[in-house]
């Protein structure tokens, strides 16, 4: 265990045998931190593009918040982005392919996961340059009995702590525009926004030294 958070709340090392609970997490809070069920006709397709590959590939920076009715968060990250999306393309990406049909680019014809089927196919990793400078990156998700009550910011800077351990000097974040209530809790942890012509517009990131 990493440490206590009180009220029956606990950090602790992810492991392999909370994929399930990862990506149901995932599922939960997916849809701009609002839950994505009834968006998906396959469950587990945003926890194994957004969160299960860090447990996989940046074991010693994946995270699960357990409380009294299990896992109900995970705060994950690489203190080395190019690294992780290389190893991604080439280890994780593959074989999740390999066992999904393709829809196609028209996107006019794409349902349910659809959309997530055709990322495992054709993953996009953005780390331009202009990123360069925050090379750490990370994700958390929390159930919703889990907020509010201080989790958050302590499994983040606790997660921060690790990453400049492991020598990074700055850290990023992808944000959903929509998505303000993460917005604001990231600028109370020293993250502000960062703007570049080469940084998509459809995605909000964010960025602090570590
Ligand atoms: C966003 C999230 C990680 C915040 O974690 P949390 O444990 O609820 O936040 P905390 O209780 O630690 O709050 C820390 C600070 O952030 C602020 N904050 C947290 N959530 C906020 C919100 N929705 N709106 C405004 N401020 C917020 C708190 O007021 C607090 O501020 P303070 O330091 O001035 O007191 C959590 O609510 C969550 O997982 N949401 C759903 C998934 C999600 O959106 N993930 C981010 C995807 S990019």
């Amino acid at each position: 265990m990493e440490f206590e958070f009180g009220g029956g709340y606990v950090l602790r090392r992810a492991l392999r045998e909370d994929h399930p609970a990862i990506n149901l997490v995932c599922l939960r809070t997916g849809n701009s931190g609002r839950d994505a069920t009834a968006r998906e006709d396959d469950p587990d397709l945003l926890g194994l593009i957004y969160s299960v590959p860090y447990q996989v590939l940046e074991p010693d920076f994946a995270f699960v918040v357990e409380g009294p009715n299990g896992v109900c968060g995970y705060i994950l990250g690489t203190p080395d982005s190019a690294a992780f999306y290389e190893r991604a393309g080439r280890e994780w990406f593959p074989p999740l392919a390999a066992r999904l049909a393709d829809p196609g680019p028209d996107e006019s014809r794409w349902r349910g996961s659809d959309w997530a089927r055709r990322a495992i196919h054709h993953p996009e990793f953005i780390y331009p340059e202009a990123l360069h400078e925050w090379p750490a990156h990370g994700h958390i998700d929390l159930l919703q009995e889990t907020r509010g009550k201080g989790i958050g910011r302590r499994g983040m800077r606790y997660l921060m702590t690790k990453l400049r351990e492991a020598g990074a000097q700055g850290m990023h974040l992808h944000v959903s525009p929509k998505n303000l209530g993460a917005q604001a809790f990231y600028r109370t942890l020293g993250f502000s926004v960062v703007q570049h012509p080469s940084l998509p517009r459809d995605t909000v990131f964010m960025a602090a030294v570590l």
